[in-house]
């Protein structure tokens, strides 16, 4: 049987950096505060030339040349993201059409953090019925368009920024499984109300009802449990022990939130790839832009086994084993 594997990883983020000490002077908040609440430091906000499909596809490219591909050879494109150019065309048409992956088909999903995960799992079942196909699977956002930046409860967690990878298949690596879930009836405590973030003017007062609404504290319990609940039930079905697993590489909202699900799971710190404190949370780019560091950091050999894991808006959630 062929699995959907990873040949390629790229990401790219944009050039500013948002400090904590910046946002001091735009909202009632510390370094102090969000650094211990979260283990933010830094992070990322797109400017002019870095829209959304513009850091999808620089990401794009990175890992097309990693796996030694070319944008001609590449059979689909999957663009996970929240915070889309436009609402049409999808963002992954305006990458097809930036990198020129003229013998795509392309459409943009739609599953918050999880996106990304969503995705992968969505190119594995093309690669299952068609091995030969190329997808390119992108996490890509803007979220610095949708985030009130006078709300202190929500603008500092949040940054831009993309991550990639070329899916291919393989009859000895790839995707051993995965468990996606939503709850659609918990959408209120954490939701955005309208769409696209292009042009992003962050002073227009029209934009109200278009920003990211959250209910921290309710978020937070139910992140830590469902993702706990989609790791263990994962490795159950496997057959497999959390201590097999070499690389645990969740989504990066804050490092509370992992510091509950490592312990809850008894995985040690050394075996979780952790980035937040310098990108924020990137929702569906945060999972491709850890994975890109990781591999480009050498922390993942042939063999490996790698498990992801994610939570987000919807609710949506999920877990993934890769044989690397
Ligand atoms: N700076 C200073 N104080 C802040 C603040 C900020 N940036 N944001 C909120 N506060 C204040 C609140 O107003 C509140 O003050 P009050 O007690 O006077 O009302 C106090 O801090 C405590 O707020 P609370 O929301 O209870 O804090 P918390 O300990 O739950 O931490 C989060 C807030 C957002 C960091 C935390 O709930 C969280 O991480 N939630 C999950 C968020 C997330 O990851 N979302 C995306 C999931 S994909």
């Amino acid at each position: 049987m062929h699995r959907a594997a990873v040949l390629g990883t790229g990401s790219c983020l944009p050039e500013r950096i948002l400090t904590n000490n910046e946002l001091e002077q735009m909202v009632d908040t510390s370094d102090e505060w969000i650094s211990s609440r979260t283990g933010i430091r830094t992070r990322r906000i797109a400017g002019s030339g870095e829209q959304n499909y513009q850091l999808a596809s620089s990401a794009a490219c990175k890992a097309l040349e990693a796996a030694d591909i070319s944008a001609a050879e590449v059979d689909l494109i999957i663009v996970a993201t929240m915070t889309p150019h436009m609402i049409m065309p999808s963002c992954a048409c305006f990458v097809q059409a930036e990198i020129g992956a003229e013998n795509a088909f392309a459409f943009d999903l739609n599953a918050a953090c999880s996106g990304y995960l969503y995705g992968l799992d969505l190119a594995d079942k093309y690669i299952s019925g068609r091995p030969e196909m190329k997808v390119l699977v992108i996490g890509s956002e803007t979220l610095s368009a949708r985030v009130n930046w006078q709300d202190r409860n929500t603008c500092i967690l949040f940054g831009d920024g993309a991550g990639a990878c070329v899916i291919g298949g393989s009859d000895h690596r790839g995707i051993v499984d995965s468990r996606l879930f939503s709850d659609g009836r918990l959408w209120k405590l954490l939701y955005m109300d309208s769409p696209a973030s292009r042009n992003p003017d962050l002073s227009d007062p029209d934009r109200k009802g278009c920003f990211i609404q959250m209910t921290g504290r309710d978020v937070f319990k139910y992140a830590v449990r469902a993702m706990e609940n989609a790791v263990t039930s994962l490795l159950d079905r496997q057959h497999i022990s959390i201590d097999e697993v070499t690389l645990l590489i969740p989504h990066q909202a804050n490092v509370r939130i992992l510091g509950k699900l490592m312990d809850r799971l008894g995985v040690e710190q050394e075996k979780v790839f952790i980035n937040v404190d310098k990108y924020g949370n990137t929702s569906a780019a945060s999972i491709p832009i850890a994975l890109d560091e990781a591999n480009r950091q050498g922390r993942l050999q042939q063999g490996d086994l790698v498990l992801f894991c994610s939570f987000g808006g919807g609710f949506t959630w999920g877990s993934m084993l890769m044989r690397w």
